[in-house]
């Protein structure tokens, strides 16, 4: 697992745009949040390199070297991820209990629970992991990178459909965010630890406090490599 003296300079995410639409955009054709196409969910399975890559390039505790493979292997967060790309598609595929066995399973070996329906797509690192929960209508874009107590969840029981948050490409969600809801974080926002979010944060703006607000918007988009 990660150790505490890699948090302060952790890099943040940032894939490289590509041609598939963010979650941000594709929201906008009127999702609810329903069950994914068996296709599209085996599509995700894809994704495992690249959430393996994510630990890799950003997280500067890891050194260069086959070590720095084999050292990723024990991150919580990757097999939390890993798992829940099996649950997703067993659930996209109708599978009865299993997908919510293995979200039980993985939440009991890795402290992250991630319900099987969420969605999520290539590159995303949950560092640390422990304590974060990301609910089942959650949409997270490619390259994102998410800390330990993180909740992507819904604002209380009566809420039907899309009801948990999308988060756009690119954004960073510092330890202890709560974003709660059916709102959108812009690509490449960045959500300071112990926010909590109630409302959208637009690309590239940096939330937040209780309840969160933007203190600021940069005009350029973060390099990937950037430390905080
Ligand atoms: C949100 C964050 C990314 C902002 O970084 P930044 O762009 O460099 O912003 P700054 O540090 O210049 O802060 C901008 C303002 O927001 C405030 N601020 C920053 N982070 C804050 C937070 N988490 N909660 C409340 N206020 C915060 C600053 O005090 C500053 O306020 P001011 O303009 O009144 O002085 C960063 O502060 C953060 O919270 N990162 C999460 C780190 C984390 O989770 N670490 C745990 C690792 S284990």
């Amino acid at each position: 697992m990660s150790d505490a003296s890699s948090c302060c300079s952790l890099r943040e995410g940032g894939m490289k745009r590509g041609r598939a639409r963010s979650p941000i955009e594709a929201n906008g054709a009127a999702e609810t949040g329903g069950r994914e196409p068996p296709s599209s969910a085996f599509r995700r399975l894809g994704f495992v390199a690249a959430d393996f890559r994510a630990m890799l390039e950003r997280d500067p505790a890891l050194g260069p070297g086959p070590a720095a493979f084999l050292e990723a292997l024990t991150y919580a967060g990757f097999w939390a991820i890993l798992s829940h790309r099996v649950a997703h598609l067993l659930g996209a595929l109708r599978v009865p209990l299993l997908p919510r066995f293995l979200q039980a399973l993985a939440r009991f070996a890795t402290g992250v629970d991630i319900h099987p329906g969420a969605r999520i797509e290539g590159g995303l690192f949950i560092d640390h992991g422990m304590g974060t929960v990301i609910g089942e209508t959650a949409w997270i874009g490619r390259g994102v990178t998410i800390l330990h107590q993180v909740t992507l969840g819904g604002r209380g029981p009566r809420a039907v459909g899309k009801r948990h948050p999308t988060v756009g490409d690119g954004v960073f969600i510092g330890a202890g965010a709560k974003l709660l809801g059916p709102i959108r974080v812009g690509d490449y926002a960045r959500i300071g630890a112990n926010a909590v979010v109630l409302s959208d944060v637009p690309a590239l703006a940096t939330a937040v406090g209780v309840p969160a607000r933007v203190v600021r918007a940069p005009a350029v988009r973060p390099r990937s490599s950037g430390g905080i």
